[in-house]
């Protein structure tokens, strides 16, 4: 396998940069232009008899999941259950005949995500692969398998095979929700015209690589980093929090924005710094309460948001990263790049083996 870094220097900064070329690849494998539609391989299984999606993985993958189960609610309607692998596995849970289980993996051999596989099929459920490695286990035992197509992955911290993730598992809720009746045909065509529009919107993100790398200076003094969403971004400030403890060795947690007041409040002080990533949605008033929380208690808040969102906010103590306004549904895809990049600028100033942190593995296939 050849594969180099190019002019990067580390496979995980390449792989962040090549988003916008992959992520064209796998919507350019799912989506039809002229008719502006989602065209899926044939499922073994008409979406409008699902009763119930169970989604399983572990990592990053998972995550991916997690955004996912927001979307195969809202445009499907159908009810979801996002586990981690190792719990679902073991946990019996009980799947009725005539579900769907989807099982996300960038390398197809995690031991656990297999093992839920193979529980799921013995209880009649009908698996659905999302995975990069098209020849592996997961791939070869799955009914049906979408390959995300982002190339080899070499950064053990996963960039861009979350993105694809995300770009596949939005084509199959879009599919779920024209088949369902849920979606119009211009629904279906606004989708699809706001994914096309996914890799100019990364190109755009890519261009706060160097504020990133100056804020980027005060997280590598942290001790603990707390990352805040709501919706879609919540899942999305776990992976912030994920990749930032992978790759920098600093802790950090993710958090729904309306558990604050449940518990990590109490952490908040001048030395905590708290990402908030916040599109100007519909529940955004609800995040400007969260930051006056944090600022009322000295926290430092950086701010991923848009132009909307960034005027929205409250002035004082926070810092913002400004990205272009989009449509809900391509934000977990394109708020990933600042996401990734403010996990990869610390790293590299606390000067961590980026691409080989200690005790970790790319792929998992013992449990
Ligand atoms: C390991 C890797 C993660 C990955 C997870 C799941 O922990 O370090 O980057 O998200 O395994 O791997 P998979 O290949 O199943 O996506």
């Amino acid at each position: 396998l050849l594969v180099d870094k190019g002019n990067h220097r580390h496979f995980m900064a390449k792989e962040i940069y090549e988003q916008p070329e992959v992520i064209s690849h796998t919507f350019g494998h799912y989506l039809d232009l002229d008719t502006e539609t989602v065209c899926l391989p044939e499922l073994p299984f008409d979406p409008k008899e699902v009763q119930h999606i169970s989604i399983t993985a572990c990592g990053t993958a998972l995550y991916a999941g997690a955004v996912a189960e927001y979307w195969l609610e809202r445009f499907g309607r159908v009810p979801v259950s996002t586990d981690i692998a190792s719990e679902f596995r073991y946990r019996e849970t009980p799947l009725a005949p005539g579900g769907v289980t989807i099982v996300i993996s960038q390398s197809g051999e995690t031991a656990d995500t297999l093992a839920s596989l193979r529980y799921a099929k013995e209880c009649g459920q009908k698996v659905v692969a999302v995975v990069n490695v098209p020849t592996s286990t997961i791939a070869r035992e799955a009914d049906v398998v979408l390959p995300i197509l982002a190339g080899p992955e070499i950064g053990v911290a996963s960039t861009k095979a979350f993105t694809c993730q995300l770009a596949t598992l939005a084509c199959l809720s879009v599919a779920f929700g024209r088949a369902k009746g849920v979606l119009s045909a211009d629904d279906e065509h606004k989708l699809v015209r706001a994914f096309m529009e996914v890799p100019r919107l990364m190109t755009e993100a890519l261009k706060l690589s160097p504020e990133i790398e100056v804020l980027a200076r005060t997280l590598a003094k942290a001790r603990d980093v707390l990352y805040l969403g709501r919706g879609t971004n919540y899942p999305l400030s776990l992976e912030g929090a994920l990749k930032l403890k992978e790759i920098s060795y600093i802790h950090a947690e993710g958090y729904a924005g309306g558990e604050l007041k449940h518990g990590p409040i109490a952490l908040i002080d001048e030395k905590m710094p708290v990402v908030v990533i916040a599109p100007h949605d519909r529940i955004f008033d609800k995040t400007v309460s969260n930051m006056e929380e944090v600022a009322a208690r000295g926290g430092k808040i950086i701010l991923v948001t848009d132009p909307k969102g960034a005027e929205a906010a409250p002035v004082n103590a926070v810092q913002k990263l400004i990205l272009p306004e989009m449509p809900a549904t391509v934000c977990p895809m394109v708020y990933s790049i600042p996401v990734q990049l403010i996990a990869y600028h610390t790293a590299v100033i606390m000067g961590t083996d980026v691409d080989q942190p200690r005790n970790l593995a790319k792929s998992v296939t013992v449990e």
